[in-house]
């Protein structure tokens, strides 16, 4: 495994290995995603492997942008208009697989509807244009573990699974794209993320169908209760630590701790918490501690995809 500057013959070299069926981790604007050639049965399984991923869990597909998802995918009205307004960008479409595809089988584990995302970042789109195929890429961790926002933390988790590593620093965002199912007019929001819920809701033709209730059928398998979860426990709404315990503060009001703190925004602004959110929680995780006490995060904007990866960082791990 090698670490490189993103240059173009570090993007041509990565390309090559990508379309001979090895792994290759990129840089996107949410997280580092653990890349293989979607159409390579073999690449597909080895993203399954690297991660210990559960089989049943399918995968984002990602392409350069609408025309090339539309080799892929379905796109009814509802669809073409979020992504018209959100590609390229932070927003995964579920939809229609196209009866045709080239896509593994392993991609959507069987499923007739096929997760699709155009990224926004300079790397990933000149790397998508470099291979000229769609690559699967989860977010570039062990499965259940805490995504990556740095390239140290890809090397980290899976040092001996990739080929290579497209370093572009750290991540913008910091956190998973949002995942909206758009079947038909049928749009509901399976995964919060970096699109918020209201930005999607501004849009004069969309509706969010009701948050499904917690004991239907899972529509998002990858939505398991024990996710992005560090080895420390996880104490949520915590108003102070315990000795022993670290502090993830947030905002200006942070109660008097004597072991390890992190703020993930001094200031309270959500979307830093949000870009430091999974970096901070592999630092604190690293001191050793047995508990990690997290502090209130209010709950709009990208607040709503954090407090859920926080909420599953708390989940009793099975
Ligand atoms: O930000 C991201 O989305 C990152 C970067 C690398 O693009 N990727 C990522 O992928 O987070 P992954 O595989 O970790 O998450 C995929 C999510 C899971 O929750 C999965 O269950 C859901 O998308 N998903 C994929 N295909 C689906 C489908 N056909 N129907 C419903 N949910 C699907
Ligand atoms: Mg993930």
């Amino acid at each position: 495994m090698s670490v490189h500057n993103p240059s173009r013959d570090a993007i041509s070299m990565a390309a090559d290995h990508l379309r001979n069926g090895r792994l290759v981790a990129f840089p996107t604007e949410t997280v580092y995603g653990l890349g293989g050639d979607a159409t390579n049965a073999e690449a597909v399984a080895k993203i399954f492997a690297a991660k210990s991923r559960p089989r049943f869990n399918p995968l984002i597909i990602h392409v350069p942008d609408l025309i090339a998802a539309k080799q892929f995918g379905d796109f009814g009205a509802s669809a073409e208009a979020l992504a018209q307004n959100f590609w390229p960008g932070a927003l995964a479409l579920v939809v229609p697989l196209q009866q045709k595809s080239e896509i593994a089988d392993l991609v959507t584990a069987g499923l007739d509807t096929i997760a699709i995302r155009v990224p926004d970042h300079p790397i990933a789109q000149q790397l998508l244009h470099a291979v000229g195929r769609p690559l699967a890429a989860p977010s570039a961790n062990r499965s259940g573990a805490v995504s990556p926002t740095r390239a140290d933390h890809v090397a980290a988790d899976l040092c001996d699974e990739v080929a290579m590593i497209l370093d572009g620093g750290a991540t913008p965002f910091g956190i998973e794209s949002t995942v909206v199912s758009a079947i038909g007019n049928d749009v509901m929001l399976l995964r919060p993320g970096a699109v918020s819920r209201q930005d999607i809701e501004v849009l004069d033709d969309i509706q969010l169908s009701q948050p499904r209730n917690p004991d239907s059928k899972v529509r998002s398998p990858g939505q398991l209760q024990s996710h992005y979860a560090p080895q420390a426990h996880v104490r949520l709404n915590a108003t102070s630590a315990e000795p022993g315990e670290a502090l993830l503060a947030f905002g200006p009001n942070v109660p008097v701790h004597h072991g390890a703190m992190l703020n993930l925004s001094p200031t309270g602004d959500i979307v830093e918490a949000a870009a430091g959110l999974f970096s901070a929680l592999r630092e604190l995780d690293q001191t050793g501690v047995a508990t990690i006490a997290v502090m209130e995060v209010p709950k709009d904007g990208l607040g709503e995809a954090i407090n859920d990866r926080l909420n599953r960082a708390a989940a009793p791990r099975s």
